[in-house]
């Protein structure tokens, strides 16, 4: 039987065997959803970078760069983190250089695994469809902030652990915390997580409506796939 686990943050990921598997990794608020959206869009390609510095070289070589650090754009990039912000035509066809605090450092340190695929709330159906589809262990890589734990990653494994519990083996803990998390704040995702340090921070941001936006389900029927080093929208998702 296959087998899905749940690496609650990128600083505990040497714990855990990526090669044969596929890697979902997961930043809700917001990174992950943003790359969602993008594609959703029409933009071409995302280039992940962890650090600003090599986000600013990919600028320089005339590429559009989007950069936040603390949920805030990083001076002087062109976009921010905000998925509305990828929702321009004029990113149609587009290569985007992205680096966030914490979405784009567990993309690069997920590169060991088969294959790395993104995960958002608005594409969770069509990862769940994948997942079920092919033969591979999964890992769900969350995020979190700053290699702290965060609620709506583990929300959003949690998720994807339930849908898929009975065909995949809940390897261990971590696995059956998210699903417990899931399970305990289905009905009222947002009321779940209105106390969460992520959803605290983008709320003294006036964000709300990336928080709310980034909860929907199942809105984008895209599935981002790491190629190279560089994200693209997969084709034929089967
Ligand atoms: C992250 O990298 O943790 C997020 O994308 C931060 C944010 O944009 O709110």
């Amino acid at each position: 039987m296959k087998k899905i686990d749940v690496c609650p943050t990128p600083e505990l990921l040497h714990l855990y065997r990526l090669t044969g598997k596929i890697v979902v990794v997961v930043d809700i608020f917001r990174a992950t959803s943003c790359m969602t959206t993008a594609f959703a869009h029409g933009v071409a390609k995302i280039i992940p970078v962890a650090q600003l510095d090599e986000c600013r070289a990919l600028q320089k070589q005339g590429l559009i760069a989007a950069a936040e650090r603390d949920a805030r754009k990083a001076e002087g990039f062109d976009l921010d983190n905000s998925p509305f912000s990828y929702m321009n035509p004029e990113l149609i066809g587009q290569t985007i250089a992205v680096t966030t605090t914490n979405g784009t450092l567990a993309i690069t340190k997920s590169i060991e695994a088969d294959q790395v695929l993104i995960g958002s709330f608005l594409n969770k159906k069509t990862i769940v469809d994948y997942l079920h589809f092919m033969p591979n262990d999964v890992l769900i890589v969350c995020a979190g902030w700053k290699g702290k734990i965060n609620l709506e990653d583990m929300l959003f494994a949690g998720a994807v652990v339930c849908s898929l519990k009975n065909d995949f083996f809940v390897e261990d803990d971590s696995a059956l915390s998210a699903l417990m998390i899931y399970e305990a704040a289905k009905f009222n995702m947002i009321k779940f997580i209105a106390n969460s340090s992520h959803v605290r921070r983008l709320h003294g941001l006036g964000l709300i409506r990336d928080i709310e936006f980034c909860l929907r389900e199942d809105v984008y029927d895209v599935l981002p796939v790491l190629e190279n080093g560089i994200l693209v929208k997969m084709k034929t998702v089967k």
